[in-house]
This record gives C-alpha cells, structure tokens and sequence, in this order.
C-alpha cells in the first residue's frame, strides 16, 4: 500500500501545516469538560455547577461522520457549542489540525475591562503601543513596582486576547453548525438572499450586492433549490426546505467540518432522507467532515461512519457503525439499542428497560454514572465506588465500564486505556 501524499495547506494564521487527506484528525478534543455555573442567592453568587459535559477525549478526521448519539440532556449540544466557542470549556483542550482553538482565559477583572472594551483594546492599544513603544515604556517603568507589574501583565493578556481573537476568526470559516430548529436558526424578517449572504459579508468580505446574488443562487442550486427563492421570507419555505436555506449558509463561506445538531429530527421521514442525502452528496463534493449529533438510532446508522455514545457529560461507548451495532458491549449501548423499533414481526430482541430517572449533571452519582440504573453492575467489581476505565475492544471499538467479578480477563483482548 503506498503512503498517501502530504499536502500542505496555507492558513490565515500564516502558518503552513501539513495534513495527510484522510487519517489526520481534524478536530481533536482532549479531556473537555463545559460546565454550566448556577447562580443563587440574594447577591447571585455561583451556588454550583451543570456538568453537562465532564471529561470527554475524542477526534474525528477529514470526510468522515462522527455519529454522537445519547438520552436528551447528555450533553450532546453543549459539545457542538463548545467546539464552535459558543460556549467556553471549563477545562480541557480542543484542536483544529494542530491549533488549538478553545478560548484562552484571563483570570480576573481584568477579564471583565477587556471584555468590555474589547474592540478597543484588541485594535487600538497595540496600535498606539506599536507607534510609541520607546516613549511609553520609559513612561511606563517610572510608575510605582505595582503599577508596573500590572501593566506588564495587561500586555501579556492583551497578546492572549488579541490570538483568540484571530483564532476566533479563523474558525468561524472552518466550522459552521445547522441547528436542530430550522425556524429558529432563521430571521423571519429577512429574505433568503440576506440571511445566506450574511456570513458572505461578514466572514468573506464580499460587499457588492451581484456578487452576494450570485454567489448565493449557487449556493442554493447546491442544496437543490430555484433561483425564484432568493427574494422570498423563511415563512414560505416547508421545514425541508428552510433546512435546506439553513445548510447552504453553513456552506457559504466552504467551511471544512460542519457540527450537524439533530439537522432532521423536525422533519418528516421522507424529507428526513432527502435531508440525509443531500448531506452525503455534499460531503462527497465538498470533502466534509461531520459531527452528527442525534437521538435517531436508524440516521446515525443511515450516515456515520463511527459512532460515540454518551451518558451523562461521559462517552461510555464508541467504535466503528457496525462494531457499535452488531457488537454492543456497553450496557447502556444494549439498553439504548434494545430500544429500537423494528420492523420485522419475527425478530425477538429482548427490550432492556432501564430503571428510573437520569441523574442530574448538578451532582452526579459517585464511581460510574451509569450504576444506580445499570442493568449489569452485580456482575462487575465496584460500580459505585471506582471510576470505570476505558477498554479497547479491537479495532476502533472502546467501552467505558469496570472488570467482570468472576473473569481475570473480562474481555477479549482486553486492553486498559488510559487518557
Ligand atoms: N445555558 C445553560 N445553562 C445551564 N445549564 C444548561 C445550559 N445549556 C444546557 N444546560 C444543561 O446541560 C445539560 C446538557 O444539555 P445539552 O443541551 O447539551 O443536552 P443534549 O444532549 O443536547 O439534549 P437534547 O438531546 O435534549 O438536545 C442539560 O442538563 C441542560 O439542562
Ligand atoms: S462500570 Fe458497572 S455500572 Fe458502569 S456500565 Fe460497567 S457494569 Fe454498569
Ligand atoms: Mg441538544
């Protein structure tokens, strides 16, 4: 087998990195963890914290669908807004190719002042700073030590701020996300012509109305739709339709991975296909990489290529479509499998139901997440006191659970991962 050619690829951070097309990873995620702070009390103090996603290592490479599927509340959504810097990560590290793109952060007020002049302190200050470094310096250094030293680190945080800040950028291009809800993802005032021509103008640059006309009728004959839609209002679009509009402005600006959050699960099954295939097509056109996120066992089987499984901020399962499908390991993958609707009368699947409720991310439950409800923790050693561990099972396929009590090797080729 001959090794596949590296091809360089220049960046807007003016850095050349090299990327092998298929098996380099486009988007790493080491170690996240987003948590949502809760406010309480008479002076809104921060009184505990959602740990909606709590310790989450994946990647997934150029072209291919990462399937992440899981209960509602799992924390499917807040990985999508993560990794687009929706919302910040509490802990962990997030990369594109090899630059890391979750947001640095400046402890302090400082923060809150920089936040607040953001504009001015990312462009104007290094701008006067730039002009007048001598004189400002010599200024500078006569202030008291307290004053000099705050300074120094003001400079420090500024540099922070000012990379985020083009990193922000950059990956505004590179990654675009469809939202579940097409008519919330779609300004009822505007036409179609604006809201696809917005990231145009903003991300691209592009300001003359014939070229914004042009380029967006393109974009709309991609996703299978007639130049007579540019001038209308989302409010005369069908569902399928509007989520057509809302892909083809993630397409706008050639992004490279798009963050898919539930894109069909509020259409109807026929236009649900239509929606799936498209995407396939334009994933074959355009060489993208998906992260689809779903509850809907049978479209993430339809269009991944791998497959996470989530519980509780956790992934407790993940491997290739068919390793996960045809070979559940984890208890909560059978569970969730077994709860599949079929449509063969002879199939005898015995259905796996869970007992009671999920737990809540405020406080979840100590050792694995999963064992107040598991179906199979007598069978293993210490469900709620150890924290389980990550099993290769062969090829891409990896659980997260504990030894079995009886056997020294609980599984086949049983390998312990750590992060
Ligand atoms: N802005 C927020 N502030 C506080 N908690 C939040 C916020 N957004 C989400 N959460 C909580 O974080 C957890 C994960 O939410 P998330 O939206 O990521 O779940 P999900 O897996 O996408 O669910 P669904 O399948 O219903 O869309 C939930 O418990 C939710 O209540
Ligand atoms: S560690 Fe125990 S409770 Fe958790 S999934 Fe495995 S068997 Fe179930
Ligand atoms: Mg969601």
């Amino acid at each position: 087998m001959t090794v596949p050619e590296l091809k360089t690829k220049k960046t807007e951070l003016g850095k050349t990195r090299k990327y092998n097309n298929k098996r380099d990873a486009i988007i790493t995620v080491k170690n996240l963890k987003t948590y949502y702070p809760i406010y309480g009390g008479m002076f809104k103090r921060k009184v505990g914290e959602v740990k909606a996603v709590d310790g989450v290592t994946f990647n997934f490479y150029r072209n291919e669908t990462l399937g992440l599927v899981g209960e509602s509340g799992c924390g499917k959504t807040t990985i999508g807004n993560t990794i687009l810097r929706l919302v910040p990560n509490t802990d962990g590290e997030i990369y594109y190719e090899d630059l890391r793109i979750d947001p640095r952060k400046v402890q302090g007020l400082l923060e809150r002042w920089i936040s607040r002049y953001k504009t001015l302190v990312l462009y104007a200050i290094p701008g006067i700073y730039e002009k007048n470094k001598e004189k400002f310096e010599k200024w500078m250094s006569r202030l008291p030590s307290f004053l000099y030293k705050r300074y120094k680190r003001l400079k420090i945080d500024i540099k922070i701020l000012q990379r985020d800040f083009l990193v922000g950028k950059f990956i505004r291009k590179r990654i675009q996300m469809v939202f579940q809800d097409p008519d919330a993802s779609l300004n009822p005032r505007w036409k179609v012509v604006n809201i696809i021509g917005e990231p145009l103008k903003i991300l691209e640059g592009i300001t003359k109305k014939r070229k914004i006309r042009a380029r967006v009728l393109e974009l709309l004959q991609t996703v299978s739709m007639k130049p007579e839609h540019l001038d209308r209002y989302p409010h005369e679009f069908s569902g399928g339709q509007k989520q057509r509009i809302v892909i083809a402005r993630a397409l706008a600006c050639n992004p490279e991975v798009i963050i898919l959050d539930e894109p069909t699960s509020a259409l109807d099954v026929s236009v649900q296909a239509q929606i799936l295939n498209l995407l396939k097509e334009l994933q074959k056109e355009f060489d993208l990489s998906f992260l689809f996120i779903t509850h809907d066992l049978s479209v993430v089987q339809h269009i991944a290529d791998r497959i996470a499984v989530m519980y509780l901020g956790k992934f407790v399962e993940t491997g290739a479509v068919d390793e996960v499908f045809y070979n559940p390991s984890h208890p909560y993958t059978k569970a969730l499998l077994s709860a599949r609707p079929t449509f063969d009368p002879t199939s005898k699947t015995n259905r796996i139901i869970l007992e009671g409720d999920v737990p809540s991310p405020i406080n979840p439950p100590e050792g694995c997440p999963f064992h107040p409800r598991c179906p199979e923790k007598d069978k293993h050693i210490g469900c709620g006191v150890e924290n389980p561990r990550k099993i290769h099972l062969g090829g891409d396929h990896y659980i997260v659970c504990l030894p079995f009590k009886d056997e020294k090797k609980s599984y086949e080729g049983m390998e312990y991962i750590s992060d």
